[in-house]
């Protein structure tokens, strides 16, 4: 019988590992992940792989709702249109601070509208401007912008469309999907260095492990969510910006099998609509709303934050200020006294009427009018945060008349929406890129035959839903590249897959050895369990690490610190317990939460400087320090390696190439 997912006392009997069976399987290729980079490389690579070949997708949920985009989406925030790549990069590098791989960029700029224009053939509805509606994007129909690079859809199915067509393209293949399997680590090939050769995990719906071999691996698991403090209490706990299932999975499993890594200083802190998390970008970009302080005023105008942004010269002055700039404002007037900041939607609302108004539109038209700018306010918040309509139904608000306080939240770790941490991989083998960028293979980590696209693949942001799509597509590409070049490898693992059991489910024997030793089974000395695990790794982030709690700062020795904090948190993982597959699932994913946490706090103790004011400060270094390395300055990647033979860390600087002129 399977563990229960939740303790349950009549139900728990001393389980058997004996009797828990451990499938093996044999794949030329695995893609680890669900969500839309991995549903881009499953549609994707059936077209590039040998005849015959096997091919597998295994997803911890089901792939239908799985992922970043698990709950819809109102807009496609990457869509190139009549603007070129050359100008996405140069969006994107000002807006993470200067320092990307542009050649990444680049390469994702010029695919990325074709993926988008699979979703609109798949059946997903893009908004279109009057005049050309029924239009699809490739017939000519206008999509209504809402800034220079985002569309408005009706996307509370978009995971769904196009996971669907995932599925066909697997099934036409004769491919294998595995869902409700969470992958523990990654396997290193016994015999040829530095190459991948597995994956292990275990079914989180019955009581079994799977082991993979493989000859090339595509890791796209999503960010790290849950690593910091949430604002949110208790209840409320399960709510987060990005999804919770999230855990770090990406980063932790390739860097522990020695990938490097790139920018893992790097988070993403978005200001949201307070408490609901709804997003902001459309009521900025569609309804062109302004945020006020406190006193009602436009803060991002004044002088005090001309002089802020003053100090980040020059991407404080660009046309649109950088995200974590834009934090920094909000946090400076807060920080003044002058908060709450307030989304001011009623104004917005009212801007809209005034202008049909004055241009001579009749009542009988204002009032439908009204009516379709009402329910689509609503329907930004219906079609990907629903929670946040749950709380201005709750709350009695009526956007036409009040503001909404938006506030930075905490802190995440992602590479595809406005951050850039993640894996450093090989840009595309043509001569503009430079060399040290260029590996052979597209998106392959350091790592041989291991690849990673979305939230992997660092130094590369904005790419959103339909860049990460376009991402797994390019890098299954060249995935089906690297196993037709190496088909006569021979993947062999190191561990016997008793071994891998026994190491998997050691928090479940952990559990059943002890729990019975204290009244309630939450409070052990002998073991901590996974919700235990996570509040103490969210104490030391936010409070050392620089969560909200001390308005994202930090510096040397508070780091110090919170790396000690760390160690015994790792070292006490030894001990964790699990009494159900739920429990197990939580266990290793709070494992993988902490190292690719502590990567990102050794990463901003490494830089010497605050690169992203409004995202993170460090108090000792609370400046950007723009000149290159060769000056002594920071201009550069930081790039981390983990050595999986003697459990060392590297941590250095890595030289910055500037692609696209300004
Ligand atoms: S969402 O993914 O949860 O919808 P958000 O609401 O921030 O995120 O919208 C994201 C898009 O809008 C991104 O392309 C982001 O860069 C852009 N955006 C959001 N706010 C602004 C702003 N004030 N100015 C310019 N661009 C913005």
């Amino acid at each position: 019988m399977a563990l229960p997912n939740k303790p349950n006392w009549e139900l728990l009997a001393e389980p058997d590992l004996s009797k828990v069976p451990v499938v093996e399987h044999e794949y030329d290729a695995l893609i680890v992940g669900g969500g839309m980079a991995a549903c881009g490389a499953a549609y994707e690579i059936g077209k590039w792989m040998p005849k015959g070949s096997k091919v597998a997708l295994v997803d911890k949920a089901a792939l239908e709702r799985s992922g970043a985009v698990a709950q819809g989406l109102s807009a496609i925030n990457t869509y190139i249109g009549d603007n070129t790549p050359s100008d996405y990069v140069r969006m994107v590098r000002n807006d993470l601070m200067g320092v990307v791989r542009e050649d990444l960029i680049f390469d994702l700029g010029r695919h990325v509208d074709d993926s988008v224009h699979l979703f609109e053939e798949w059946g997903l509805p893009v908004w279109k401007k009057k005049g050309s509606e029924g239009k699809k994007l490739v017939e000519g129909g206008e999509p209504v912008r809402t800034g220079k690079w985002q569309i408005m859809i009706n996307g509370e199915s978009y995971k769904c469309i196009v996971a669907e067509a995932a599925k066909a393209a697997f099934a036409e293949m004769g491919y294998d999907l595995f869902e409700r399997i969470f992958i523990v680590k990654l396997l290193l090939d016994a015999n040829k260095p530095n190459t991948i050769a597995g994956a292990v995990g275990f079914s989180v719906r019955e009581n079994k492990v799977h082991v993979f071999k493989a000859k090339a691996i595509l890791v796209a698991s999503g960010g790290a969510v849950n690593i910091f403090r949430p604002r949110t209490t208790d209840e409320g706990k399960g709510r987060a910006w990005y999804p919770v299932w999230n855990a770090g999975s990406t980063y932790t499993m390739c860097m522990q099998v020695g990938a490097e890594m790139t920018m893992m200083e790097n988070r993403f802190t978005p200001s949201r609509f307070k408490d609901g998390y709804g997003p902001v970008g459309a009521w900025f970009l569609l309804f062109k709303a302004t945020a006020t302080n406190g006193k009602g005023e436009h803060y991002i105008k004044s002088d005090a934050a001309k002089a802020e942004l003053a100090k980040y010269s020059p991407y404080g002055q660009a046309a649109v200020t950088p995200t974590c700039l834009r934090n920094h404002l909000m946090l400076f007037e807060m920080k003044e006294g002058r908060g709450p900041i307030f989304m001011d939607t009623a104004a917005a609302l009212k801007a809209f009427l005034d202008e049909k108004k004055a241009a001579g539109m009749d009542e009988k038209e204002i009032k439908k009018y009204w009516k379709e700018l009402e329910s689509e306010a609503w329907e930004d918040f219906l079609d990907m945060s629903v929670g946040q309509a749950g709380l201005w139904a709750a709350m009695n608000i009526e956007p036409e008349k009040v503001g909404s306080e938006i506030m930075p939240t905490e802190p995440y770790m992602l590479g595809s929406h406005s951050g850039c941490c993640g894996i450093w991989v090989s840009g595309p083998d043509e001569d503009w890129v430079p060399a040290d960028y260029k590996w052979g293979y597209n998106r392959m980590t350091t790592v041989n035959g291991l690849f990673t696209a979305g939230d992997g693949v660092g130094a590369s942001g904005h790419k959103f839903s339909s860049g990460s799509h376009a991402e797994g597509r390019i890098a299954a590409k060249a995935m089906a590249k690297y196993i037709r070049d190496n088909a006569g490898f021979k993947p062999t693992l190191k561990q016997t897959a008793e071994e891998l059991k026994a190491e998997i489910y050691k928090p479940v024997k952990v559990y059943y050895e002890n729990y019975q030793k204290t009244t309630h089974e939450m409070v052990n000395p002998n073991y901590i369990k996974p919700r235990h695990m996570m509040e103490r790794l969210m104490k030391y982030t936010d409070e050392y690490g620089g969560g909200w709690s001390p308005y994202y700062m930090t510096n040397g020795k508070l780091l110090e610190i919170a790396m000690h904090h760390l160690q015994m948190l790792r070292e006490d993982s030894d001990k964790m317990a699990a009494g159900g597959l739920h429990e197990l699932l939580r266990a290793w994913e709070n494992l993988h939460r902490i190292w690719c946490v502590e990567d990102h706090l050794r990463h901003i103790q490494f830089r010497e400087e605050s690169r992203y004011p409004g995202f993170y400060y460090r108090g000792d270094y609370n400046n950007v320090s723009d000149t290159d390395m060769d000056q002594g300055g920071w201009k550069c990647f930081v790039n981390s390696q983990y050595n999986p033979e003697t459990g060392e860390w590297k941590i250095f600087k890595k030289k910055l190439h500037k692609i696209i002129a300004d």
